[in-house]
């Protein structure tokens, strides 16, 4: 089935935080404008319809019409085994698998059930915010190995300040983006190996978040830490979810792999029962099943995004500095050479252009010139919200 990803699907009316969470957007400080005309490109969710087969199934589980407690079927954990054997050449055993009903959920979890207050937890910033809440919320000591931006806009780990920082007996957890939010790099073997045998090294355990894996350039290679360095699996524990990939975070399903029996009974003590939904399981079986063709032509439609993107800010707005990321479907644009405050830039893009974004500095220091977009949304959409960023910017060309 070929999918049509240019077309436009209305989502006001459906609860969504990004087309109608106005109110709480505004609380929380994203911006101060949101209106009917505002292009809302800031959470990572899609505006592209999901799978034909997930429609299909979560139709079927509609005309039950009953939606009462539900189980795991054997089928489920083998469905997230075959996912990951078929397009990551990874394996675990089904009981390494420990379902969870959000990732930043089981970070929380992670964090509460296996550092204790005070201890320090490494992350690489500029990062998913929740990454910096999870230790600070939870009065762990945050430790920052800053990514290295060098003047192409490509980031690199700065390894020396990594293992001083992994050397500190009081450090106990590092905290793994990858493929990384927001910089997109997709981190190589090499890297993966050289940071699981610090934190091997010096007892720090890795809590990898690679919910980002399934979405990387056409011409890139995701690979999960605990393949990269098996030696170390039992010191790693890896969140996978179906909720990037499939544009299904509303259904809530992360499965978290622990592959030491220890650290999985500790973590589920903390985290405490969760039985799925119906619409969960059938959610993930369709799409881990018959999603594969869909997600083959997702991910080409948004290098084409990317690609169209470059070229439009290369041409109307030279001084943004941006690269395509190997991974995700996020872009991360540096403002910097304007020459003017992070404030106006803000005013310009959220005020004046009425297009909603996330601005770099909730990343941390390290983002304060930049601004994230998200771009998995039809293409005349993205077309249209860098456009009315052009037009603000266009007497500082
Ligand atoms: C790296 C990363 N982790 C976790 C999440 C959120 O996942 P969940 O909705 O499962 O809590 C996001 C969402 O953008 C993310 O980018």
């Amino acid at each position: 089935m070929k999918y049509n990803f240019d077309e436009i699907v209305n989502r006001r009316g459906t609860y969504s935080i990004k087309w109608d969470g106005g109110q709480l957007i505004k609380t929380i400080g994203l911006t101060e404008r949101y209106d009917e005309d505002t292009i809302p490109l800031f959470t990572a969710d899609m505006d592209l319809p999901v799978p034909q087969p997930l429609i299909d199934a979560l139709h079927k589980t509609v005309d039950h019409r009953i939606f009462g407690y539900s189980v795991f079927p054997d089928e489920y954990f083998e469905a997230v085994q075959h996912w990951f054997k078929k397009r990551h050449d990874w394996e675990f055993k089904k009981e390494e698998i420990v379902y969870s009903p959000g990732t930043v959920h089981a970070l929380n979890v992670a964090v509460r059930a296996l550092t204790k207050p005070g201890d320090g937890v490494i992350i690489q910033r500029p990062v998913y915010p929740p990454f910096t809440s999870s230790i600070n919320a939870n009065e762990r000591t945050l430790l920052n190995n800053a990514l290295v931006c060098d003047d192409d806009g490509y980031y690199s780990i700065d390894f020396e300040d990594f293992e001083a920082k992994a050397k500190d007996e009081n450090t106990k957890m590092f905290i793994l983006c990858n493929p990384h939010n927001p910089t997109g790099r997709v981190f190589t073997n090499d890297e993966l190996r050289k940071l699981a045998d610090i934190c091997a090294k010096n007892d720090v355990l890795i809590i990898a978040d690679e919910i980002h894996g399934d979405i990387v350039r056409c011409n890139q290679t995701f690979i999960p830490i605990a393949k990269a360095a098996p030696e170390h699996a039992d010191k790693i524990i890896t969140f996978t979810a179906i909720n990037k990939t499939f544009n299904v975070a509303g259904l809530h399903c992360t499965n978290v792999i622990i592959t030491n029996p220890e650290l999985r009974k500790t973590f589920n003590g903390v985290m405490g029962m969760h039985l799925p939904s119906p619409f969960t399981v059938s959610a993930l079986l369709a799409v881990y099943h018959e999603g594969e063709d869909w997600l083959e032509q997702l991910k080409e439609y948004i290098d084409g995004t990317m690609e169209w993107a470059v070229d439009f800010l290369a041409e109307n707005m030279p001084k943004v500095k941006v690269r395509i990321p190997e991974g995700t479907y996020i872009m991360w644009m540096d403002f910097s050479a304007y020459g003017i405050s992070p404030d106006e830039v803000h005013d310009r893009i959220y005020n004046k252009a009425n297009v909603l974004l996330e601005d770099g500095k909730m990343f941390g220091e390290e983002g304060l010139h930049y601004q994230r977009i998200c771009i998995p949304s039809p293409r005349p959409m993205i077309k249209e919200a860098f456009e009315r960023i052009a037009r603000e910017f266009e007497d500082l060309k």
